[in-house]
């Protein structure tokens, strides 16, 4: 029998386990993680690696080195997930690797080491999409969370708006036109002389600044719940060159609150546009995810809109609104309760979409 016809077997005959628990390896960017999650639900154990040191002193993710730190990170940060789950490699029932999208060469390193341990175990591997990762986060922290719900993704590289009509199935609503919210913060970041990665620098910094000390544009979109941040970048960008060649000391914190703010209303205008349209309220609720959830402004923001509209609001705890293991293994818990598994000929898809 093949490897893959005895991964199929293997997932039809976990449908009726009691307890599935899944280990998992994110590799997508620079943070090497893994996990070990029951049932997609409850995590056993979550470990980071974060490459942040490796990455600092270059402003940003310089591939070929995030690559050889997965490579020689990832042995280490499996054994420990095991380890502080209290399990055994034998005890898993079925591994999972992020496949896309993300650094080609990164996601490689994960994708062709959980191949090699998935044969050599003789186990089921699901290759895992880093987005749906993101919207799974939801799962761990709120385990009464069904689908449907409308998700606001964003994320170093995404800005969208999702409904989540079931377990993996997913309809595109709006999206960016150009930059992600994430890569906004990080540029306007670098534009006040903060340290990588910049969003949480800016977030930080927005809290004991004046959000309306300046006035940034609205940024103007074609599709009625689509997002646009490169005009509002621009515009960030010319207000600080305009300081600075005034001679005037950067008012930093007043100006990471007026660009926090002027993002965060934009990314909630449109969700709160689109839960004006629809009757339903988007089903359950109203979930956040990817690593600009983690902003305290948008988490506030989404707070009160949900509160004003009178419907849930779901948000993963903060440790996993960026990228972790955990929210790897919730995902792919659904993917093999629907039979899909991987082929050896599992591949890394840097530009792998949601929808
Ligand atoms: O989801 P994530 O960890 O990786 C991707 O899949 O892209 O998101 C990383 C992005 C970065 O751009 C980072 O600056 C941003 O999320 N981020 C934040 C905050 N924490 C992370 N942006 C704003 N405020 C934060 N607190
Ligand atoms: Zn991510």
């Amino acid at each position: 029998m093949s490897y893959l016809e005895a991964s199929r077997r293997r997932a039809e005959e976990l449908r009726n386990q009691e307890k599935v628990r899944i280990l998992s390896l994110e590799t997508s960017c620079d943070e090497t993680a893994a996990a070990v999650i029951e049932n997609g639900r409850r995590i056993l154990s979550n470990v980071v690696f974060s490459q942040i040191d490796l990455h600092e002193l270059y402003g940003g993710v310089v591939p070929e080195i995030a690559s050889r730190a997965h490579m020689e990170a990832c042995d280490r940060v499996l054994d420990q997930a095991l380890r502080e789950a209290g399990m055994d490699l034998r005890e898993i029932d079925a591994l999972a690797v992020t496949k896309g999208p993300g650094l080609v060469g990164a996601l490689l390193t994960g994708v062709n080491c959980m191949k090699g341990l998935a044969f050599a175990a003789g186990k089921p591997l699901v290759g895992v999409n880093h987005i749906e990762g993101h919207v799974s986060a939801n799962y761990l922290t709120h385990p009464d969370l069904e689908p449907p719900f409308l998700c606001l993704v964003v994320s170093g590289g995404h800005s969208h708006l999702v409904e989540v009509a079931d377990y993996g199935t997913y309809r595109l609503l709006g999206q960016t036109a150009d930059d992600a919210a994430g890569e906004a913060f990080d540029k306007a970041a670098r534009v006040l002389g903060l340290p990588y990665p910049g969003g949480p620098r800016i977030d930080a910094l927005a809290e004991e600044g004046n959000p309306e000390a300046f006035t940034l544009p609205r940024p103007k979109t074609e599709g009625k719940y689509d997002y646009s941040f490169s005009g509002l970048k621009t515009a960030f960008i010319n207000t600080v060159h305009g300081l600075e060649q005034k001679g005037t000391p950067l008012p930093k914190a007043d100006l990471a609150a007026s660009f926090r703010r002027a993002v965060c209303r934009e990314l909630i205008d449109k969700a709160d546009l689109l839960l004006s349209d629809r009757k339903d309220s988007g089903g359950t609720g109203m979930a956040l995810a990817g690593g600009v959830s983690a902003n305290r402004e948008l988490r506030r923001m989404a707070e009160e809109m949900c509160r004003r509209r009178g419907i849930r609001l779901f948000m993963p705890e903060i440790h996993l609104c960026t990228d972790n293991g955990a929210m790897i293994g919730s995902a792919a818990y659904y993917r093999l309760m629907r039979g899909e598994v991987a082929a050896l000929s599992l591949n890394a898809e840097p530009a792998l979409r949601l929808v």
